[in-house]
């Protein structure tokens, strides 16, 4: 570089007119990150930036249609009218996304880190009562939807499983909405059936979030990921576009990896692997819509050693629930990702991440409990991410997310410095 790594940085965010935060964003950096790399060389703090993301920037200032592309644009409206469904406040599908506006979300989860880490505490959402509607099986994302919309002021009204709901004496999903809606004023719905959530959704005015429908899409849990995977590269100086993400086990009912891999897609240059089970692959038609969105590149395969060079592992439990005829309790020995498994394929700064419950009986051969050492192991900071970027679901479709900033005051009590005894120390609170 002719230039100090300071001057070369300011002057691509000077041209692309952007803002340290969203010029982070938009190169998929951390803000933290990229503070570092803005300081006076020979400064304490000062870091050098990855030769990645400096030939990344050149790249695009470089080049007059990329430019363009990652320009601040001054046309743009409120984040929740660009993401809107039919006209509506509400999170059915990440198809609702570009990557301008996901990134944009993320930002604003970042703004949510010292709540959700129990440092200030926010009443954006004061009087707001939020409606959880679970009629299947969950415990992190109903208690991280109810405790992301409490952390902003709000109050929760639960409902769980079918036999404590009117719809155990046949009511239907449009009443059900219709009726909710004079009660709450956002509702978050689970249900066994793909497509139920966006019918809720049509029954009602109010913002709805598709907390996970059948073997469809579980929009929230990908923009989770997404966050994981941005922050934890962050840390290592790697970056999203060009990535290699090896997603495994059943590819065919998890919504989880149906939101997660379209999400993706917003990037460029990936190499997607796709290991599943024979019968249990990744429904064809998630696969075209990601072909089509350019050059990524898209392996299948039946094996666990075609984690080889990924940067991401992500693993995924059998889906049982959702079996009719055939009956798979768990993955065969060979399927199972533990120690042994990475020690002889891993990458060493490989993340490992799961959308959680694993499966910890030992005849599923599910994620393996002998990495809860690992650093590796991302899943507890993943699950912990469920509340900054739910946090930021229910600020933007809500309306709020630029009075949070200044509604934050200091918390009353002594929060934790670390939340798990196995937690590495780049987890949770600092
Ligand atoms: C997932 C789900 O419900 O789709 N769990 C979650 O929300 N974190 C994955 C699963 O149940 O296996």
């Amino acid at each position: 570089m002719a230039v100090s790594q300071q001057v070369f940085l300011r002057d691509a965010m000077r041209r692309l007119n952007l803002t340290r935060d969203v010029f982070a964003a938009r190169i998929g950096v951390k803000r933290r990150a990229l503070d570092t790399w803005l300081l006076p060389e020979g400064s304490q703090e000062f870091r050098g930036m990855p030769e990645v993301v400096q030939r990344f920037v050149t790249e695009i200032v470089e080049n007059e249609t990329l430019l363009e592309k990652y320009a601040q644009n001054s046309q743009r409206g409120p984040l929740r009218d660009r993401i809107a469904i039919h006209g509506k406040h509400q999170l059915i599908s990440v198809d609702q996304f570009t990557r301008e506006s996901v990134e944009e979300l993320v930002r604003i989860a970042d703004m949510m880190q010292p709540i959700a880490r129990r440092q200030k505490v926010s009443r954006v959402l004061e009087g707001a009562v939020l409606g959880n509607l679970f009629f299947e099986a969950s415990t992190r994302t109903r208690v991280s939807f109810g405790a992301a919309f409490c952390r902003l002021g709000g109050s929760v009204c639960d409902t769980t499983g079918f036999t404590f709901s009117s719809m155990a004496k046949g009511e239907s999903i449009y009443d059900t909405s219709r009726v909710m809606s004079g009660y709450v004023d956002a509702m978050v719905i689970r249900h066994p059936e793909q497509g139920s959530v966006a019918e809720f959704a049509a029954a009602t005015n109010i913002p709805v979030v598709n907390g996970g429908d059948g073997a469809g899409e579980h929009p929230s849990q990908a923009l989770l990921d997404l966050y994981t995977i941005l922050t934890e590269f962050s840390r290592l100086g790697k970056l999203l576009d060009g990535a290699h993400i090896a997603i495994t086990g059943d590819l065919k009912y998890g919504r989880t990896v149906h939101s997660l891999m379209k999400m993706l897609a917003l990037y460029k240059g990936l190499t997607f692997t796709l290991i599943s089970p024979p019968g249990l692959e990744m429904p064809a038609d998630i696969i075209e819509q990601v072909a089509l969105r350019g050059n990524h590149v898209i392996e299948q395969s039946n094996s666990m050693t075609s984690i080889k060079g990924a940067d991401v592992i992500y693993a995924t439990r059998v889906q049982k629930e959702r079996f009719s005829d055939e009956q798979l309790e768990g993955y065969s020995a060979d399927f199972q990702i533990n120690k042994a498994l990475l020690d002889q394929y891993g990458k060493e700064d490989v993340i490992i991440m799961h959308p959680l419950p694993r499966d910890s009986r030992d005849d599923a051969h599910d994620l393996s409990i002998d990495l809860n050492h690992d650093p590796r192991l991302a899943i507890f900071r993943q699950a912990d991410n469920g509340i900054p970027v739910r946090m930021a679901i229910f600020a933007v479709l809500l309306g709020v997310e630029n009075l949070v900033q200044h509604s934050m005051r200091d918390v009353t009590w002594s929060p934790p410095s670390h939340i798990g005894p196995e937690d590495a120390v780049f987890h949770g609170m600092y």
